[in-house]
């Protein structure tokens, strides 16, 4: 059930994260009545949103003062770990606070940012995503969530119709998400190479 306060941020507009920001924003106003926080590294990026009615933050630090749930959705394990540090320094409590990573890291990385985290007090899922771009702009992608179930039910409405086809749930260990997408990653690209080789036979 979403709580109609909640506070929704969202660090990474690249193109898998412009496409889910934007489509949780228009969830927020088109039932809340609320505004998606937001903040890119390249203040650029966020043009589009912010034109959407999303309110931009100037950093990180911001972003995680302002939201009681931070997504976040960069390109690799050192961004996201670079972020992770700029909301664990922002001063602002996290006994109250959900870290969702949609990015794509090294089960090993979700691994260390969630016990940073945990030992700070904030809850920690990781939701990587199965689809391309366009798939996250209709908000059909696959996504993995493995984290405690209390978030998975705060975060519940904001998945499956909105950026999310179907949603896996994976268990309660962050890691176990990325084992999966970095699992079917590995099936896909053989799957491709087997019809490659079918292809060329
Ligand atoms: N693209 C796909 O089809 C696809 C599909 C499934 C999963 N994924 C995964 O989804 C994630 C995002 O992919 P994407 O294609 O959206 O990547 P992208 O377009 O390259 O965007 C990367 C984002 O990370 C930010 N970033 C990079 N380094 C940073 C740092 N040090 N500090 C703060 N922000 C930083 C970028 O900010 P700037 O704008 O400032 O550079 C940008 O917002 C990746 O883990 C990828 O593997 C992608």
């Amino acid at each position: 059930m979403a709580i109609p306060s909640l506070r929704l941020g969202w660090v990474g507009l690249g193109s898998m994260g412009n496409a889910m920001a934007k489509n949780i924003h228009a969830y927020l106003q088109s039932h809340h009545d609320t505004s998606l926080s937001f903040y890119n590294r390249t203040p650029s990026r966020g043009d589009a949103l912010e034109a959407l009615g999303g309110e931009r933050c100037a950093s990180v630090s911001e972003l995680a003062t302002r939201s009681d749930v931070v997504f976040i959705s960069a390109s690799d394990d050192a961004a996201v770990e670079s972020i992770v540090e700029q909301i664990i320094s922002s001063g602002s409590e996290l006994t109250t606070k959900i870290i969702v990573d949609t990015t794509t890291t090294h089960p090993n990385t979700t691994k260390q940012m969630a016990e940073k985290l945990v030992a700070q007090g904030a809850q920690f899922a990781a939701m990587p995503v199965f689809g391309a771009t366009p798939v996250a702009e209709q908000g059909k992608l696959l996504v993995a969530f493995a984290g405690p179930e209390s978030v998975y039910e705060t975060i519940a409405p904001f998945l499956k119709g909105v950026v999310a086809r179907e949603v896996l749930q994976v268990g309660k260990e962050p890691e176990k998400a990325m084992l999966l997408k970095t699992t079917g990653c590995v099936v896909a690209v053989a799957h491709q190479t087997k019809r490659v080789n079918v292809a060329r036979d």
